[in-house]
């Protein structure tokens, strides 16, 4: 448990969401060390292309899969032509991306006609743990540019012209004491965040069904909100 980019449920709803196609051009936007393609490319060996994008060169240099074209670029400016891409992902990397809707826009000219952009993010479940989660993530990841609700993905793609096909949320367990390890905070950052866990209001211990183990962690979990849209242009050609 802990590390969610090896969770084999959210694994498992990513490409279910993507539903690779032989043949098919696939992006990944933000794809850090790839895990996503190369999952993908188990699946469907078939796959027509992969492009690994991603601003950190120290993470797309960790992808090891030949058949994966790796690229140092940002997700505002996307080093790909027009109508090029069949399906584009971005999978917990929205929060760090200063321009939505230029993002957005990016894909949208790199996706063909009937292409799709499918996002995973870590949101909150509901209004009712909104507040607190936003005051955990602010102080867990300073570096974040956005605090992502279902709300606010949705309203992201639909003013971007994208019509959605397919959104869902499901659960998946983490570990406080791995999420608090993976980045090197200070202690006071980390005594910081445990406290927010520790002193949560009922609703949201409730919510993300708070457990304490035996070890002094706290095993809760996270809501992986998965969305599928497509371009307008998509309905009126696939009827053709
Ligand atoms: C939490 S990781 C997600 C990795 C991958 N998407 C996955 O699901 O396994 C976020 C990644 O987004 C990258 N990133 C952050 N800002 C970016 C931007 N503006 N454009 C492209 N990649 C970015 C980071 O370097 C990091 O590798």
């Amino acid at each position: 448990m802990g590390l969610w980019v090896r969770d084999p449920s959210v694994m498992a709803l990513t490409l279910d969401f993507i539903a690779p196609r032989s043949g098919h051009r696939f992006l990944d936007v933000g794809a850090g060390t790839g895990a996503v393609l190369q999952n993908l490319l188990t699946v469907c060996p078939e796959a027509g292309s992969c492009l690994a994008i991603d601003t950190s060169e120290e993470m797309i240099s960790q992808i090891s899969d030949e058949r994966i074209n790796r690229c140092c670029g940002d997700a505002q400016s996307i080093p790909c032509s027009d109508s090029t891409i069949d399906v584009a992902l971005c999978r917990q990397v929205l929060h760090y991306v200063d321009d939505l809707d230029r993002c957005v826009s990016e894909i949208s000219r790199v996706l063909d006609s009937t292409g799709a952009i499918v996002i995973g993010q870590i949101t909150p479940f509901c209004e009712e743990d909104e507040c607190h989660w936003k005051r955990i993530l602010t102080l867990r990841q300073p570096l974040r540019k956005h605090l992502l609700t279902l709300e606010d993905l949705v309203s992201l793609l639909l003013r971007n012209s994208f019509s959605i096909v397919r959104c869902t949320q499901i659960r998946a367990k983490e570990s406080l004491a791995s999420w608090l390890s993976r980045y090197s905070d200070s202690q006071q950052q980390c005594e910081g965040v445990r406290a927010l866990h520790l002193s949560a209001p009922d609703e949201y211990k409730r919510i993300h069904a708070f457990h304490h183990t035996e070890e002094d962690d706290i095993v809760f979990d996270n809501c992986w909100t998965f969305i599928r849209a497509v371009k307008p242009s998509y309905f009126s050609e696939s009827d053709r």
